[in-house]
């Protein structure tokens, strides 16, 4: 059921070493090919590493917030193609937690590391930094790699009681 999925859902930095198979990668791909897209444009690629030396070069994309990923077992780059769409962040935003929820669904933890707007170095965007190391084309923009693993951390799941029901409006704001 779609709420428990939600409630279960966390942010995982921390991963097993267990092997993701293809049948499960499929899956994940099979879902976010799925996700809705603007005008149905469907303007987002996606890069699928599970090469461990490729992992541990992305995980330096970002002083910080991006290290776990050389503890994952995959990372599923999410970039757009600029020149196709004009509303590619919210497209590669969906599609970004699709694979999320596709893998919660498949009992994988994940982690969405942000790569659009945020710095490498002082003088590299990380969005550059990774197009360079995956060969992505200038016209892509890159919005996020998710680090996908078996968990090896445990998180509360979302409780209905703890949510702040002040955020949602009636009718007006
Ligand atoms: C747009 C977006 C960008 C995020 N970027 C990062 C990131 O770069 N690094 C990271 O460790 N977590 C990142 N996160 C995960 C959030 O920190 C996390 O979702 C938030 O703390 C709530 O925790 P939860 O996912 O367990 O509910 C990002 C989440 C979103 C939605």
């Amino acid at each position: 059921m779609f709420l428990e999925l939600v409630r279960k859902r966390r942010s995982i930095r921390n991963f097993s070493d267990g092997i993701i198979d293809d049948e499960t990668i499929n899956k994940i791909i099979e879902a976010v090919l799925m996700a809705p897209s603007s005008r149905s444009i469907k303007p987002c690629e996606f890069i699928i590493v599970k090469d461990k030396k490729v992992l541990d070069d992305l995980s330096k994309s970002k002083e910080h917030g991006s290290s776990f990923l050389k503890g994952a077992n995959l990372g599923i780059v999410v970039c757009s193609d600029t020149s196709k769409s004009d509303v590619c962040v919210e497209d590669a935003s969906i599609a970004s937690i699709y694979i999320q929820l596709a893998a919660e669904s498949l009992n994988l933890g994940s982690c969405w590391i942000q790569i659009r707007k945020r710095e490498h170095s002082s003088d590299k965007m990380a969005e550059l930094y990774v197009s360079e190391n995956l060969n992505i084309p200038s016209n892509y923009q890159v919005e996020s790699i998710i680090a996908i693993g078996y968990p090896s951390e445990m998180k509360e799941p979302y409780n209905s009681n703890d949510l702040d029901y002040s955020k949602v409006h009636i009718e007006k704001f």
